[in-house]
């Protein structure tokens, strides 16, 4: 068989990079989308000091534009169309609503729900090509319950999980399969971000006792991206260690 190729968005943060991490192990060529070129490259070299060959690719995955430019140079270096897509890209702008201002709403919505269709848009045309393709979208506990401080994040999580029921509607007969995956929270350095009060408060709401590791989510994703896999397709799967059951 040949080497499936697989994008990452937001392939060199926390929880993206367990799951490049996870997939390489699987035998697959990743590419590590990113915003930020200096740290791009000297997380590659680490990954390349671990025993990790990771091709790395510029994306501004708020701009459609952006993102058909790094398809088309994906192919070029990969040596061929992605065939498995993680929408893994996010960011926080945490608040109160009733402080929230405009830059913080639409920053959010754009990087963490617009990225889903300036990303997939020209990434599903070479699936559909190839009568294959795995996309999997990285939503959060936050987008199933809401959150107090994040309804900007809140919604565009919940968005996600519209998307992806929509979208594997239309691709289910065409070998594509599209979902989400939940993840609570997760040790990353976006949660270290919260106030340690207000952490241990989120801990007390988590059955199984403790926040989430990023090599759990990495798992799920090389579940979801499986050739075995082909018949789960718009579902959501969260992983949050009980903190909130649907
Ligand atoms: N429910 C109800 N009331 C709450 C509350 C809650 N969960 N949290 C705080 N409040 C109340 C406070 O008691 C306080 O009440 P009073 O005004 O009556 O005293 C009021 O709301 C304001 O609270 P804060 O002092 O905390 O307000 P702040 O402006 O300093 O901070 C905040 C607001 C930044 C949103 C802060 O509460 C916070 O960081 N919350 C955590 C948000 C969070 O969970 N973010 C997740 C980031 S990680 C991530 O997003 C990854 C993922 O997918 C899981």
């Amino acid at each position: 068989m040949t080497q499936r190729i697989a994008l990452v968005t937001g392939g060199t943060g926390g929880i993206g990079s367990a799951i490049c991490l996870a997939l390489a192990d699987q035998g697959m060529k990743v590419v590590a989308g990113y915003s930020n070129e200096e740290k791009a490259k000297a997380w590659q070299e680490e990954q390349k000091a671990a025993g990790y060959d990771i091709l790395i690719q510029h994306v501004d995955v708020t701009s459609l534009e952006s993102c058909q430019q790094a398809v088309s140079e994906i192919k070029e270096k990969a040596g061929g169309s992605v065939e498995v897509l993680v929408n893994n890209a996010g960011i926080t702008r945490d608040g109160v609503f009733k402080k929230m201002d405009a830059a913080q709403w639409s920053s959010v919505i754009s990087t963490n729900l617009d990225s889903a269709f300036n990303m997939t848009r020209p990434v599903v045309e070479d699936m559909l090509a190839a009568g294959f393709g795995r996309i999997i979208n990285i939503s959060s506990v936050n987008g199933e319950k809401g959150q107090f401080g994040q309804v900007n994040y809140s919604s565009a999580k919940a968005g996600m999980i519209g998307f992806t029921k929509a979208l594997a509607q239309e691709t289910a007969s065409k070998g594509i399969t599209v979902n989400t995956i939940s993840p609570g929270y997760i040790l990353t350095p976006m949660v270290a971000k919260i106030a340690p009060e207000i952490q241990e408060k989120i801990c007390k709401q988590i059955p199984v006792g403790r926040m989430g590791q990023p090599g759990e989510i990495g798992r799920a994703v090389v579940f979801l991206a499986g050739e075995e896999a082909g018949y789960i397709t718009g579902s959501n799967l969260s992983i949050n260690g009980g903190q909130y059951m649907s």
